[in-house]
């Protein structure tokens, strides 16, 4: 399948050659915009960005990305200025909002919500976070950081921490990574933030070597460490969260009794669950993580639009 006019919903839809093709574009992309800066690729295109929940990096690497590839931009970045706060269906949205663009990106809360968008239009969908579904991009920008901190997305020892139950993009990862047969995930949780055992499963079948813990410890031999937050907004119950959040804090004492070569990442936000003592050391990639954001939505933009 090629790339013009697709969706970018799942990570579970890509081929190992697929991702390597954006990993390829991706770099490209980082040239031209450390190069020329803003280029006139999709001058003659217009983006919507329909963010019907909080975001920072997503919704603002994607402006980046857009203005960078000489796009224009209409955003939504607060539900409640949207039609949405009237009871708007996410169809109706979609069909509206396609008469104006050529591709729409959105983050909204349901699992399945950018699937049902791009369902009902004909316009490239790309899914921004569909609540603790999946966020592809943000996974492919994982992997394009990896290659870069570690020159390789093979064979690697990956740990992920924290909320693995409604994490999207720990779910998105697994999945991201699988085609390159990690040789061993290391899924760290409190027992009631585990992965989804659908997840699990899935991995043992691609033949992913899957090591379930809740101590922070068994993940320090990783090489790569993927911190995530305890997500307050994902709990129906306050005082479940008040339980659970705080459960691990990596610390600069923590990460030197581990490997001297780990890569340490996290989506971000951070809420404390990587202390600031972390922040220089040279293993810390979170904010270049977040950079090379722009460079892989860049690559993804011009790929749907058959201008890479
Ligand atoms: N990593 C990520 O999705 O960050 P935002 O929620 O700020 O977009």
């Amino acid at each position: 399948m090629g790339f013009e006019g697709r969706d970018i919903l799942s990570t579970e839809d890509f081929t190992k050659d697929e991702i390597l093709e954006i990993m390829e574009v991706s770099a490209r992309m980082e040239e031209l915009a450390r190069t020329k800066g803003v280029s006139n690729l999709l001058s003659d295109k217009i983006v919507a960005v329909i963010f019907l929940e909080p975001s920072t990096r997503t919704r603002l690497s994607f402006e980046t990305a857009i203005r960078r590839l000489g796009a224009g931009c209409i955003t939504v970045a607060d539900a409640k200025t949207s039609s949405a706060a009237k009871g708007e269906t996410l169809a109706d949205t979609a069909r509206t909002i396609e008469g104006y663009v050529d591709c729409i990106i959105v983050r909204q809360p349901m699992i399945g919500g950018a699937k049902l968008m791009a369902d009902a239009v004909s316009v490239p969908v790309i899914n921004g976070g569909d609540g603790p579904g999946q966020h592809p991009t943000q996974a492919l920008l994982d992997l394009y950081t990896i290659k870069k901190e570690t020159g390789r997305l093979e064979q690697l020892k990956v740990a992920m921490v924290g909320d693995l139950k409604y994490g999207r993009t720990v779910h998105s990862l697994s999945y991201a990574l699988a085609p390159f047969l990690p040789e061993r995930y290391i899924f760290c949780a409190p027992d009631a933030l585990q992965m989804p055992k659908n997840i699990v499963a899935d991995m043992k079948a691609k033949g992913i070597t899957c090591q379930q813990t809740s101590g922070l410890e068994d993940a320090l031999e990783a090489d790569i460490l993927y911190m995530t937050r305890i997500q307050r907004e994902r709990f129906d119950n306050p005082a479940d969260y008040e339980k659970l959040k705080g459960s691990y804090i990596l610390t600069r004492e923590i990460l030197e009794k581990g490997n001297k070569e780990i890569t340490v990442m996290h989506p971000l936000p951070r809420v404390d669950e990587i202390s600031t003592d972390v922040d220089d050391l040279p293993n810390a990639a979170y904010f270049r993580q977040a950079h090379n954001g722009v460079f892989l939505r860049m690559a993804l933009l011009a790929m749907i639009m058959g201008r890479a």
